[in-house]
């Protein structure tokens, strides 16, 4: 029986690729962002292992499922409420553009990740292969992170930005962020400028933050069946 490789299993290949090559960013001492997603997964479990070697870092993650993960593996956590000053932050991504601009948001981590990002001197994305489009949008809805109050109302507004928004669930229920917030999951077409849509749509009441990660990124790492390609993004400036 012949059966050609799953992509699954390509793209797994190349998840796993893009997530060992950026532990090699990691300088003894860093205070890393710990993003969130199955990429991410395969950087945590290769920091585990310099940590394990006796590699000092400190991290914040992006969610509880992160955080779990990272004390599992015995990775120290700074506190939540103290200033981290973050080195780096290093996380996943849904879409690509060749601008490095971001979708995330898939996994439903986009406040914290954003916030991490945020924080961090340096931003370094991973994804694999099949993650890189020309443009982001469609047929990726874009997620946005809503208040659970009157997101009837948010959902009208955001209608405007494309087709009539989905209320991501779990279980038949609403999904709840790690901050207790709902998700809204908005058909849009190709997104021709990500920069002007980040700011308009954190105009509407009741959003807390969409997926858009526009001008944060300062490297990117490609996973494929072949190994990585490592971009820099000379223009981000922090
Ligand atoms: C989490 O909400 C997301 O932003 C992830 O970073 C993104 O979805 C990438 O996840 P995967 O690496 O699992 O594709």
């Amino acid at each position: 029986m012949t059966i050609s490789a799953p992509v699954h299993n390509l793209q797994e290949i190349g998840k796993r690729a893009a997530g060992e090559a950026a532990v090699d960013l990691i300088h003894d001492g860093a205070r890393v962002g710990l993003g969130t997603g199955s990429t991410v997964k395969y950087f945590l479990l290769a920091l585990g292992e310099r940590v394990k070697a006796g590699l000092h870092v400190h991290g914040v993650p992006t969610s509880r499922e992160t955080a779990e993960l990272a004390k599992r593996l015995h990775i120290p956590l700074l506190p939540e409420e103290e200033e981290w000053n973050l080195d780096v932050a290093v996380d996943g991504a849904d879409q690509v553009d060749p601008q490095f601009q971001l979708m995330k948001g898939g996994g439903g981590a986009l406040l914290r990740e954003k916030i991490v990002a945020a924080a961090a001197r340096r931003f370094i994305v991973l994804v694999d292969h099949t993650k890189c489009v020309r443009v982001l949008g469609k047929p990726m809805p874009l997620p946005v992170e809503v208040t659970p109050f009157g997101w009837v109302q948010s959902a009208k507004h955001l209608q405007a930005f494309g087709g009539p928004p989905r209320l991501r669930t779990r279980a038949g229920t609403m999904f709840q962020t790690d901050g207790g917030n709902a998700v809204l999951d908005v058909p849009v077409d190709e997104i021709e400028d990500p920069a002007d849509l980040e700011v308009r749509l954190n105009r509407i009441p009741g959003v807390v933050e969409n997926g858009l990660f526009v001008n944060r990124t300062s490297t990117l790492i490609i996973g494929t069946p072949d190994g990585v390609e490592i971009q820099h993004d000379s223009s981000v400036a922090r």
